[in-house]
C-alpha cells in the first residue's frame, strides 16, 4: 500500500542517513508509521523499532509487518492461499449490496462526494476483500493475535 506522502521511495536513503550520520543507533522510532513503509525498513536494517500512530489502519498495517516475525498460517481458514483466494473473490460470488461497500461509494465516481481514487470495479474489489475478511473475523475462523 502507498500512502500519498508515503516515504517507501525514501526508505534506503533514510537508513542511509541514519547510518552514516548516527552509525551507533539500535533503535528507531517512526512517529507517524501511516503505511509501516519506514517502520519496515528500521526492523530491515536491524533496529529494535517502535512504531507509533493513531489510525487504526496503520495500527494493523505495523502490527503485521514489524510486530509479526512469520507469515500467520491461517489453517483455520481452510483455504490454501488466502491471498490468492481474496485477490480472486468477484462480487457476483459474494451477498454484500452495493449500499455496505464504503470504498465503493465514497471513493470512486459512483458516490456523491467528489472524491475519485479508485475505478468503481476496483472500489469494488476492495470492498469485497474487506468485507469477506469481517465476516471471517465475524465467525471467528481468524482472531487477533495478541489474544
Ligand atoms: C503521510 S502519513 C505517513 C506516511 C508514512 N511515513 C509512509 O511512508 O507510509 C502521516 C501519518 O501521520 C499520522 N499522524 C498525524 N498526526 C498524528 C498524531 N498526532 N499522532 C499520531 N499519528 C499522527 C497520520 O495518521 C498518518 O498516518
Amino acid at each position: 500500500m502507498r500512502y500519498i506522502g508515503g516515504k517507501s521511495l525514501l526508505t534506503d536513503k533514510i537508513c542511509g542517513v541514519i547510518n552514516s550520520e548516527i552509525p551507533k543507533v539500535s533503535s528507531a522510532i517512526d512517529i507517524f508509521a501511516g503505511s509501516g513503509a519506514v517502520s519496515q525498513s528500521f526492523k530491515k536494517a536491524g533496529y529494535r523499532t517502535v512504531s507509533n500512530d493513531f489510525l487504526y489502519f496503520s495500527y494493523v498495517m505495523s502490527y503485521a509487518s514489524v510486530v509479526l516475525n512469520k507469515r500467520p498460517s491461517f489453517r483455520n481458514l481452510g483455504i490454501a492461499d488466502p491471498i490468492k483466494y481474496l485477490n480472486a473473490l468477484k462480487p457476483e460470488d459474494t451477498d454484500f449490496k452495493p449500499s455496505e461497500c464504503f470504498i465503493y461509494n465514497n471513493y470512486s465516481p459512483v458516490g456523491d462526494c467528489e472524491r475519485m481514487y479508485f475505478q468503481p470495479e476496483n472500489a469494488l474489489k476492495i470492498d469485497i476483500i474487506r468485507l469477506t475478511v469481517g465476516e471471517t473475523a465475524k465467525r471467528k475462523v481468524i482472531k487477533d493475535l495478541r489474544r
